[in-house]
């Protein structure tokens, strides 16, 4: 394992197998970075023709019907469907690294909508799912950047964030595994940062300033 004062670095982390709960086009990019990094992924939509197309090499399974297989589960849902699916599998995600993709915006005001009493929907699934283990991650990066793993010429840079330094780790390796960058945002409190800043960029985005290929470019 090696840790640079850059971000987070694991060479020696062997990546299993990813679960990704939904297909649209975060789901499909972070699908598509899954299977280029040498993971098992499997997709699991409403729709299982669309799982099993969100990217060459996925296995698709049908929300509901589906037991998820991977170690890694990436919640790519709007933050509103995060109920219906937390309370569908919350026993099945016992024991899981989950990743929150979510910017949790009112759409008609572009504020945060947070339920009463937290500061980030990262920390509302955490609070949710007290025996699994959050990350937040991919809400920073618009899915363009994902799918073509550049920003402006640059690895695209993907921030993470959670109280678990080995749940982080293990997100970063099947990241970096498919070429990308992290960065370490620190705890999950600083989730309430990165929804802050997603939810910037995708105003910056709408307002047309700035373009859905690109966004906020992080240097490292
Ligand atoms: N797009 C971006 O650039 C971007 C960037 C950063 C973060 N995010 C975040 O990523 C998440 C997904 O965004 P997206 O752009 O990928 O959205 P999207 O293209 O609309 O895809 C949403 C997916 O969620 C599924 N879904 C919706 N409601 C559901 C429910 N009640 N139960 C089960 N599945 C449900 C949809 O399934 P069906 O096929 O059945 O409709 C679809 O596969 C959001 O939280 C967003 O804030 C997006």
């Amino acid at each position: 394992m090696q840790r640079t004062a850059r971000g987070i670095t694991e060479r020696n982390i062997t990546m299993s197998s990813i679960t990704i709960f939904g297909a649209g086009n975060i789901g499909s990019a972070v699908a598509g970075l899954a299977v280029k990094s040498g993971a098992s992924v499997q997709v699991i939509d409403r729709n299982p023709d669309k799982a099993a197309a969100a990217a060459e090499g996925v296995a698709g399974a049908k929300f509901g019907d589906a037991v998820i297989s991977g170690d890694i589960v990436v919640l790519a849902l709007p933050f509103p469907a995060y109920d219906e699916v937390l309370a569908t599998y919350a026993d099945q995600l016992a024991g899981k690294t989950v990743v929150d993709v979510s910017n949790p915006i009112d759409f008609t005001t572009f504020d945060l909508a947070l339920p009463a009493g937290f500061k980030s929907a990262a920390e509302y699934v955490a609070a949710k799912l007290p025996n699994s283990t959050v990350v937040k991650g991919f809400n920073t990066t618009f899915a363009a950047t994902l799918a073509t793993g550049e920003n402006d010429g640059a690895p695209t840079v993907v921030q993470l964030a959670s109280d678990s330094e080995t749940a982080k780790k293990t997100v970063a390796a099947f990241i970096e595994g498919a070429g990308l960058k992290t960065v370490d945002a620190g705890p999950l409190k600083r989730a309430q940062y990165l929804e802050g800043y997603g939810a910037l960029q995708i105003i910056l985005g709408v307002t047309e300033q700035t373009p859905w290929t690109g966004g906020f470019k992080v240097v490292r």
